[in-house]
């Protein structure tokens, strides 16, 4: 399935440039930034297909942006001082302010299209449409704050308690991204499309394994 190799191939980007993402972030959020302006000139100029394909299966789909927020909540299931956590926990908020900016794309292309619907009239959308729908802007919203805090000159200017208690929100915002794929992936999976099915298993994996290895930390790390 996709995701996984993203998935793969995130991890390795992440833990190869380590280095120069703690040292100049600026230049990945610029290099982010500038992957999302080529999302939308695709739409206007005519790429070699291997780079509209890329853009489609990173960008659009959201999987890379997907695979960074993974990275960014598994770190959180390793003990303090184990290896994982200390080589990757100082690039942690570049990594989700690198992650926020890639998801913009995805975000923005689908929310428009949900406008003719809204304009229709509420009334004559689906219970799945709506529900995907509040799904999505209150991941939207969530997605707001956390990545405006995410950034150092936001974070100097707030009380640490304050922005530690917004940091909080990444738990709902990361289980609600679970519900929003379930919602996406879910109906085609129940008529038996193959791949919906495989996509539902492997994210199930990701997100589940993800609850119940950090409920596991949490439980360790009260016992110490
Ligand atoms: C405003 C917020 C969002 C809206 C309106 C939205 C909308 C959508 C829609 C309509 C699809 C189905 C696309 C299709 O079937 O081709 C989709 C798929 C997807 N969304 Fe979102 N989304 C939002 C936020 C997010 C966020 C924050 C993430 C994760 C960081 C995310 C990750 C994904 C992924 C990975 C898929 C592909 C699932 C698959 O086919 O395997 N989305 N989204």
């Amino acid at each position: 399935m996709t995701f996984l190799w993203v998935l793969a191939l995130a991890i390795v980007l992440t833990a190869v440039l380590k280095k120069p993402i703690k040292k100049f972030p600026v230049l990945f959020y610029a290099i982010a930034i500038a992957i999302d302006v080529l999302f939308i000139m695709n739409s206007y100029v005519a790429f070699p297909r291997v780079v509209s394909s890329a853009l489609f299966v990173f960008v659009h789909k959201c999987t890379f942006s997907l695979a960074l927020f993974a990275i960014v909540m598994y770190i959180g299931v390793f003990a303090q001082g184990s290896k994982v956590k200390t080589y990757l926990l100082p690039i942690r908020a570049e990594l989700s302010i690198i992650a926020w900016i890639l998801s913009l794309g995805h975000m923005v292309v689908y929310l428009m299209a949900y406008v003719p619907q809204v304009l229709h009239g509420i009334e004559h959308m689906s219970g799945i449409v709506l529900g995907s729908l509040t799904v999505a802007l209150v991941l939207f919203a969530l997605l707001l704050v956390l990545g405006v805090t995410s950034f150092a000159v936001v974070k100097k200017s707030m009380k640490l308690h304050t922005w530690k208690r917004i940091q909080m929100l990444a738990y709902p915002f990361f289980i609600l991204v679970y519900v929003h794929l379930l919602l996406m992936l879910l109906p085609a999976a129940l008529n038996g499309g193959g791949v919906a099915q495989t996509s539902v298993a492997v994210y199930s994996v990701v997100f589940v394994g993800y609850i119940v290895l950090r409920l596991r930390r949490a439980v360790l790390d009260k016992r110490l």
